[in-house]
């Protein structure tokens, strides 16, 4: 795997292992030097993007995303050096008791709560890149310290701070050990510094972070070619799963409010983000989940480009986690789409 990705967070339905099957149906950027991300989420996809020579227009409804795209897509210069991740463990005279209060020991242990919260602080107080870069970093580090990275267990952080370790499923014992326990909070922070700083790097072109709607992105974007991998009909929604996160970078508790791409029949909105899209000549989706196959997906798609291909590979989202059964059953699709009918 490239290196620049040690940088992005683990990101549910990530397409890092997918993107040279994707990009090597695209044409070049000296053909189509605009590419535009329409949710971007994690950011290998972008990332991918910028390495491989695009101009990237990238957007995500979610502040989670749009860090990731300010920090890394955006940025091509700035970085954290260890002084300023040391900085980040200073007092800050306004840091709140949001983690504390809300996400321990719930979500975090309470000796890493603290210091998030004062991290925090330093980062919305700190403007620009290095401030993204400072956000990017709280976020990195809240999933650092979960087990497997996504916000399912509560019991094995209880158990690590109350000091449980006999009770702690023992295939995790010694990782979440290290991670939790025996690691300081600062050498937490310095070695994702140190990974995050892979992330950043230039390919001499401007790019930009769009924060709203993928529809009206798509309407107003000017690209050569669009992207689009929205969440899945009918699966758990970004903002459930993510809602601690999205908690901790709000600095308040949060109704999550559900995308309309995740609900049940959310293949309307597939084809209004085709019909916003008309004026941009290259299209490419990847799709997935319980409520399509590749025939009507491939059909929808036909009505607005003449040519439509479509690949269906075998992508088992969150391996980890998922059942023999279920991962036999992801399949992705990625659709490319050219030519005016
Ligand atoms: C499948 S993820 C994208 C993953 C990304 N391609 C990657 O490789 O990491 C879907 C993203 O869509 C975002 N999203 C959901 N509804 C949206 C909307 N209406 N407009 C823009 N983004 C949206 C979510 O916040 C999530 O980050």
């Amino acid at each position: 795997m490239l290196r620049m990705y040690d940088a992005l967070p683990a990101y549910l339905g990530g397409k890092r292992k997918l993107v040279a099957r994707i990009f090597r149906h695209l044409p070049c950027p000296a053909e189509a030097p605009v590419f535009a991300d329409a949710f971007l989420g994690g950011g290998s996809v972008s990332m991918y993007a910028k390495a491989r020579g695009y101009s990237v227009r990238c957007n995500d409804i979610a502040e989670r995303s749009v860090i990731i795209g300010k920090a890394l897509i955006d940025n091509s210069q700035v970085t954290l050096s260890e002084h300023d991740v040391m900085r980040l463990f200073v007092p800050h005279p306004e840091a709140g008791t949001f983690a504390r209060d809300h996400m321990a020991p719930d979500v975090v242990t309470p000796s890493h709560a603290a210091p998030l919260d004062n991290a925090m602080a330093w980062a919305r107080a700190t403007e620009g890149p290095k401030g993204q870069l400072y956000l990017l970093l709280c976020v990195r580090y809240l999933l650092s310290q979960r087990p497997m990275g996504n916000f399912g267990a509560k019991t094995i952080v209880h158990q690590m701070a109350e000091g449980e370790y006999d009770e702690v499923n023992p295939a995790y014992l010694k990782d979440c050990v290290q991670r939790m326990v025996l690691q300081h909070p600062l050498k937490v922070a310095k070695k994702l510094a140190r990974k995050g700083n892979l992330g950043v790097f230039a390919n001499g072109l401007e790019h930009e972070t769009w924060h709203g709607d993928a529809l009206d992105f798509c309407r107003n974007v000017r690209a050569d070619i669009v992207f689009w991998d929205s969440p899945y009909a009918g699966t758990s929604s970004y903002e459930r799963e993510m809602r601690p996160l999205d908690e901790m970078l709000a600095g308040h508790t949060i109704e999550p409010v559900k995308s309309r791409f995740s609900k049940a029949d959310s293949l309307q909105f597939l084809e209004e983000l085709f019909v916003a899209a008309e004026h941009i000549p290259v299209w490419a989706m990847s799709y997935g989940g319980p409520a399509i196959d590749a025939e009507t997906l491939q059909q929808m798609m036909g009505k607005y480009r003449r040519d439509v291909k479509v690949e269906a590979h075998k992508y088992a989202h969150l391996a980890a986690l998922a059942s023999a059964e279920s991962k036999k059953k992801n399949v992705e699709l990625i659709l490319i789409g050219k030519g005016q009918p």
